[in-house]
């Protein structure tokens, strides 16, 4: 949950750091530090606060050096304090280390190393890295041999660099459970928790593995096996994602941009027609078939289920990641799993494909980022390509995942090339109501009259009960008003009773079967007072307001098009309330501690 960034070479290390940091703060935003190696010092600075804050105080920007590591904080053990906020060091402050992921073991360890004299000044699990290393260090007076040594004894996840102020030329990291990427650039490098945090300088790329450790230095990254200690060679491999994506473009913020950006995504996944028959030889081979996934990517999955059914008769068991350990059970050597997720580093979803590996089941990742953990770990990965997603909420990346998942079912039933058509058209829609400027005024305006609610309810049947749910949670992570969604039949089994005069509730209706259903949901609401909200085709006497979307002509891709307006009232709602929608309090964008 947290954002490590290294670099070594010859730029002034500050500045270099504070962009990467920057980057990267999706990640975690309640304390950031950093560690440089000037004039043979070891310099830490750190503090508690959001970056451009704490660089107003203290000019980070100008700390010189040419070697540094730096962290921007997410808390997991311990309060959010200066003390607590990395980077950590040795007693003797000749070591600094940044961590992501969790100590599973540190108390132990902590004892342990109390014992032998070391003063702790953190309650963090963290602190116990330098402090091991500095053992370490001690007997063997070389600093891969006190990484490889330390790293054995970590349970958990880790993603760390340590700075030695006795090597001022080189940075040593180690991964295991946590993302952590090298960019390899012209006589310099740098070390990240995901690829566009050094977008800006390299696009190649060193994927650390499981459990290995590495050296990087300006002129050269060697790659050593975690627990053989042996060196291996690694591929140099060129992402092609461009910094464009990995910045704001002229727009406010990161989500309206991704938002923005629907009207090219979603077309991203074409052309990777071998992996989804692949995948759908996979599938036709399974006695089982099951989704893991979380949040978002779970509604992805949800959506999923309705169009195998719908399409070709057969059911997904789509688990939600952190409930699979109780479903685990069921799966065995016949079962495949598809396990959903943007970022491929959400730790539940990564257990759950674990797990599933042991049960000798098979893996198909649909997944964003190239590299991650969950594309490493999966038999076969299908891309989304939705491009860096750097807003934590996500917008452009579901609407990606639908576009793969619908592609997967219509290509289980041998029409392929018939989804892909079907996407095409949603595309254009997509496109006709993003550059609509009524559109978005029309959601802003929307926004300013629920600005001030304390709830909003959300109905749909079907594919749309669906995006019920998934508005309901953009509504939630950045606007922080209450909001729930509903299959349009399940209001009255209690929830009505919540409705009173005033209450919003967003109908989400498409010209399909579910249409008159859901209008008379929308009826009974409406004749207990609730305003109605009508995303639709078409308006209806029962709506208060109106967003209209393009003729959808029956596609069953339109969970695609339905979300997009609730994805602007969402962003306006936070604007509107003096919220950042990019950095949702509590909220991290990639979840890798369980
Ligand atoms: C919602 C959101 C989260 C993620 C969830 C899974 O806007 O961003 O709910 O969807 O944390 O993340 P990934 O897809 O990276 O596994």
């Amino acid at each position: 949950m947290c954002g490590i960034f290294g670099y070594v070479g010859n730029r002034k290390a500050g500045k270099i750091l504070l962009e990467g940091l920057k980057r990267l703060e999706y990640r975690g935003y309640d304390s950031m530090g950093i560690a440089v190696i000037e004039n043979d010092e070891l310099r830490v600075i750190k503090d508690v606060g959001k970056i451009d804050e704490i660089n107003k105080k203290l000019h980070l920007e100008n700390v010189g050096g040419r070697i540094g590591i730096s962290h921007t904080r997410w808390a997991t053990h311990g309060g959010v304090t200066r003390i607590n906020a990395h980077p950590h060091v040795s007693c003797d402050e000749s070591i600094a280390v940044v961590h992501n992921g969790i100590i599973e073991n540190y108390q132990q360890l902590k004892k342990e190393l109390s014992e032998k004299g070391h003063a702790f000044k953190s309650q963090t699990d963290t602190e116990i890295i330098p402090h091991m290393l500095e053992e370490f260090y001690k007997k063997t007076k070389d600093p891969l041999k006190a990484v490889l040594e330390t790293v054995k004894k970590l349970k958990g996840s880790f993603a760390f660099l340590v700075l030695f102020k006795d090597y001022p030329d080189r940075i040593l990291v180690a991964r295991y459970k946590s993302p952590l990427v090298i960019g390899v650039g012209d006589g310099e490098a740098f070390v990240a928790s995901d690829v566009p945090a050094f977008l800006k300088y390299t696009n190649k790329v060193i994927f650390l593995d499981e459990m290995e450790v590495a050296v990087v230095k300006r002129d050269g990254v060697e790659v050593y096996d975690g627990i053989s200690g042996k060196r291996k060679e690694k591929e140099v491999v060129e992402v092609d994602w461009n910094l464009e994506q990995a910045e704001k473009a002229g727009y406010p913020h990161f989500m309206i941009k991704e938002i923005m950006e629907q009207k090219e995504s979603l077309l991203r996944v074409l052309g990777q027609d071998e992996n989804i028959m692949k995948a759908v030889e996979m599938l036709k081979h399974a006695n089982k078939i099951f989704v893991v996934a979380a949040g978002t990517s779970y509604h992805a999955g949800l959506v999923a289920r309705y169009w195998f059914v719908k399409l070709a008769g057969v059911d997904l068991n789509v688990i939600v990641a952190s409930e699979f350990p109780h479903f685990k059970n069921l799966v065995d050597k016949n079962s495949v799993v598809i396990a959903i997720s943007q970022s491929g580093e959400t730790a539940d979803v990564l257990e759950a494909v674990r797990e599933s590996k042991k049960r000798d089941a098979k893996v198909i990742a649909v997944v964003n980022v190239m590299g991650s953990t969950l594309m490493r770990l999966a038999d076969l990965s299908l891309l989304i390509n939705a491009g860096p997603e750097i807003c934590v909420v996500a917008t452009k990346s579901y609407t990606s995942q639908l576009s793969l998942l619908g592609l997967l079912a219509h290509a289980f039933v041998g029409k392929l090339e018939e989804g892909k058509e079907k996407l095409k058209e949603m595309q254009k829609k997509v496109k006709e109501f993003l550059e609509n400027e009524n559109n978005l005024k029309l959601a802003e305006d929307l926004a300013e009259n629920l600005k001030d609610k304390q709830h909003i309810f959300l109905i749909g049947r079907e594919l749309s009960y669906v995006t019920a749910l998934e508005g309901a949670l953009k509504i939630k992570e950045v606007s922080y008003i209450h909001a729930e969604g509903f299959a349009g039949g399940e209001l009255k089994h209690g929830t009505l009773a919540l409705i009173e005069d005033g209450i919003p509730c967003i109908a989400i209706s498409p010209l399909d079967k579910t249409r008159d259903e859901i209008l008379s949901n929308a009826m009974e609401i409406k004749a207990r007072g609730g305003k109605i909200i009508g995303i639709s085709e078409e308006n209806n006497e029962v709506f208060d307001e109106f967003i209209k979307v393009p003729k959808l002509n029956g596609n069953v891709f339109h969970p695609i098009m339905m979300i997009i307006p609730i994805q602007l009232v969402s962003y306006y709602l936070a604007v509107k309330r003096g919220y950042d929608p990019d950095k949702p309090r509590n909220l991290a964008k990639s979840v890798t501690v369980k």
